[in-house]
């Protein structure tokens, strides 16, 4: 079942382009949008969007908070389930909920759907599980289509979460650019980065031993910063944590010490300056400086470059290196890719 890759982990990181793809043809007919228009009412008709998920669903969550807000002007809360589930925000008169789950079982997001049922709040669920019990027991499910992730550590998932609330968010907006056109381009642009790995191979074997390593970004780069991190750490056990880079210097970059690799996301004009400027300060106290960034914002020396995409859609070509560099990792020091210690695939426990 894992063709030519030696786990599934890579073979799910691999299938990224196909995964966008099969999204396409799935969710678009022609340029028609397939989707219930009893959803998109009741979206409509809401006054906030509460996003409620775990773990690298949250992540998506968290990109989808940004897509959402751009593109409908609502405003969007991102919930951690088991937080949610018995710690509840003052919520606005007519919300509507989003609950992100690959599985479509994960118990804490079960114990939130049950408050949110009996309270009669509008639910949608989207996972990769449509017969799943959140997708049976929301008023609404839409499908990822990313077809069954065997690797524990998700991949092609959190790139299927994300490009369905892309949709979603497109449907509810003016539609003023062509999103298929935009969602085929990052298909493409996928592809011609895994296409050849061979640079990032060669900095992992290098830098990626140490006890502990950072990602910095800004903006929706934190968001890859807290799923970079979290994907780093849960497959190679390098104690990894996700920074807003403007943080460093108010506490945390007292961690910095020799050789601490320390990885910049940045997409995004606006914060390209200070990021780097972040980057540098690390670097004068010891650290391996490692940027990641887009074609039109790199400068000489900058060590992954992917190519430039709609600016709404960066997060998911800027996830796909720091998957790879966690898969790297966990490789070069022997641990079990697919089933990292302590972890389950669907976690049915609150
Ligand atoms: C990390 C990972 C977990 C899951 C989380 C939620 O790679 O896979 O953090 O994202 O347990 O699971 P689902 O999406 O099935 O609700």
């Amino acid at each position: 079942e894992k063709g030519n890759y030696d786990h599934f982990m890579l073979k799910e990181i691999n299938e990224q382009p196909g995964v966008i793809r099969n999204i396409i043809s799935k969710y678009f007919n022609n340029y028609e949008i397939n989707l219930n228009p009893s959803l998109i009412k009741s979206i409509n008709n809401s006054s906030r969007i509460y996003i409620l998920a775990a773990g690298t669903s949250m992540h998506a969550g968290l990109v989808g908070k940004r897509l959402l807000e751009q593109l409908t002007n609502k405003p969007v809360e991102v919930h951690i389930a088991s937080e949610f589930a018995y710690y509840r925000p003052i919520l606005d008169t007519n919300p509507f909920f989003i609950l992100i789950s690959q599985s479509g079982e994960t118990a804490d997001l079960r114990a939130c759907l049950t408050y949110l049922r009996s309270n009669k709040y509008k639910t949608l669920t989207i996972t990769n599980v449509i017969t799943s019990t959140l997708a049976r027991e929301a008023d609404y499910a839409l499908e990822i289509y990313a077809g069954p992730e065997i690797a524990v550590a998700s991949t092609k998932a959190y790139i299927a979460q994300i490009s369905v609330l892309a949709i979603l968010a497109y449907e509810l907006s003016a539609k003023d650019f062509d999103l298929k056109l935009e969602l085929s381009k990052v298909a493409q642009a996928i592809e011609n980065f895994l296409a050849d790995t061979e640079n990032l191979q060669a900095l992992v074997s290098k830098y990626f031993k140490k006890e502990h390593a950072f990602y910095i970004g800004r903006g929706i780069d934190y968001a890859t910063a807290l799923e970079a991190a979290l994907k780093l750490k849960e497959i190679s056990y390098i104690h990894t944590e996700g920074f807003a880079a403007g943080e460093l210097k108010h506490g945390t970059i007292a961690l910095i010490e020799d050789g601490t690799p320390v990885i910049a996301l940045i997409s995004d004009e606006t914060i390209n300056l200070n990021t780097r400027s972040n980057l540098h300060e690390v670097k004068s106290r010891g650290a391996i400086p490692i940027i990641v960034t887009l074609e039109s914002l790199k400068q000489k020396g900058d060590d992954i470059i992917l190519d430039d995409v709609h600016p709404l859609l960066t997060p998911l070509v800027m996830v796909v290196p720091t998957q790879l560099i966690s898969y790297y990792a966990a490789l070069n020091l022997g641990f079990d890719i697919d089933k990292p210690r302590n972890l389950a695939k669907s976690v049915t426990v609150e």
